[in-house]
């Protein structure tokens, strides 16, 4: 055994100036400029059990119900020997299987693929279908995980406008054939793609259409089967992906597809070769969890009553909010601007999420609410008041999205 003060004796190798330059440029960047020398996003203070918390991505509030506890302690309980594995060792009967069949009918596609989480739906899908001689055509404010795919897979990104059904044709008319990549619902402002107009230009040009479902899947259309079906495009759209960590409130991601694709991913994609499969605890949960959400339908009429009430508020009072769903984002812009509005909001007992580059554009970071089905009317009425209160503190009338606004009215 060793001697205990060898325990505490760690030996660190020294870095070389490459990664010491780098940590140096972090601290100046995310660290110094602040008063409290933490990362913006995490503020100045912890939440306490009667603080107004909207951060989190459990729409439809579900990730403590007792049938996917029950559901995943149940074959915790039982299981002596779980595989850890990656899936391409698994057999067709496998629970996974039973699982994605049952996700492929809920979505009207004929296959689904269970991936370990949306960041990895998105890179594995991207690394199977694209590759250098493949234009991708993405909004500009598709998900990360999504153009980190385009560049795994080497395929050169054509950016179109946000929202511009336009400008997607324009570029699809110069560079030819290629990948459609949208979300339905976009993460930082709660905006939703015009879905009927993209996909019909991606049909027109025989491009492949891929739509992330990640915010939409679970809250919107018929038992939450996703925004896709909401509009009836389930026929004409190639690919959905979305993130099991949003409405499903698990770890996961999972791709609906063709029968045809799904037969060939586990031996194309990486993230499918080279990356353990979920266990099967996790798999119960979700294969509980989508029983949740079928039947979730007065929790929807809730969570969609709940946010376009909180929108209109906010809009009432000034803020420029162009959220069309649960994701209501303030943005203060420069991230001084944002600064302030979280201290705000935080001396008031009220939670958000802030964002700023990378997940924005450099000055034009938010502070993004997601709301639930359980939050209570007043509470949000609360927040509304707190709104209107700070709007002189926080400088709200001066901000660039503020102008934006009156300029559009
Ligand atoms: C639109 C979108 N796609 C994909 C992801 C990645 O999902 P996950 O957190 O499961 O990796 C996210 C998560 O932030 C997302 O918002």
């Amino acid at each position: 055994m060793l001697p205990q003060n060898q325990y505490r004796s760690i030996v660190t190798p020294v870095f070389p100036d490459f990664i010491e330059q780098r940590l140096q440029k972090c601290d100046e960047e995310i660290f110094r400029p602040r008063k409290n020398r933490k990362p913006l996003v995490l503020g100045n203070c912890l939440p306490n059990s009667s603080s107004i918390m909207l951060q989190s991505n459990d729409y439809l509030n579900i990730s403590n119900h007792p049938d996917i506890r029950n559901a995943q302690l149940d074959v915790l309980s039982r299981m002596s020997r779980e595989p850890v594995m990656s899936a391409v060792f698994l057999h067709e009967n496998s629970d996974k299987s039973l699982f994605e069949n049952r996700m492929a009918g809920f979505a009207g596609f004929e296959s689904a693929i269970l991936c370990q989480s949306g960041w990895a739906a998105n890179v594995g899908l991207m690394q199977a279908i694209a590759d250098s001689t493949v234009p991708v055509y993405i909004d500009f404010f598709t998900h990360m995980s999504l153009w980190e795919g385009i560049k795994g897979s080497g395929a050169t990104p054509y950016a179109f406008r946000h929202n511009d059904p336009g400008h997607l044709e324009r570029l699809i008319l110069e560079h030819g054939q290629g990948i459609v990549l949208v979300d339905s619902l976009y993460s930082t402002m709660g905006d939703i793609s015009p879905l009927r107009e993209i996909v019909g230009i991606a049909n027109r040009h025989a491009c492949v259409m891929v739509v992330d479902e990640s915010h939409s899947l679970g809250t919107y259309g018929t038992n939450g089967s996703g925004l896709v079906n909401e509009c009836g495009l389930t026929g004409q759209v190639h690919f959905i992906t979305a993130s099991l960590a949003k409405a499903f409130a698990g770890r996961a991601g999972i791709i609906l597809c063709p029968a045809k694709f799904s037969k060939y991913y586990p031996y194309m994609a990486f993230p499918a070769i080279f990356s353990s499969t979920l266990l099967p605890h996790e798999i119960a949960g979700l294969n509980a969890t989508l029983d949740v959400i079928r039947a979730g339908d007065n929790r929807r009429k809730e969570l969609h009553e709940k946010s376009r009430h909180f929108r209109e508020g906010l809009s009432a009072l000034g803020y420029n909010i162009v959220s069309q769903s649960q994701i209501v984002s303030i943005e203060g812009g420069l991230e001084s601007d944002t600064e302030l509005l979280r201290d705000a909001l935080e001396e008031r007992n009220v939670f958000g999420s802030v964002f700023l580059a990378p997940a924005t554009p450099k000055t034009r970071s938010l502070m993004r609410f997601s709301l639930n089905s359980d939050l209570r009317m007043e509470e949000l009425d609360y927040v509304l008041n707190v709104c209107e209160e700070i709007r002189d503190e926080i400088g709200m009338w001066n901000w660039k999205s503020t102008r934006r606004k009156r300029n559009d009215q």
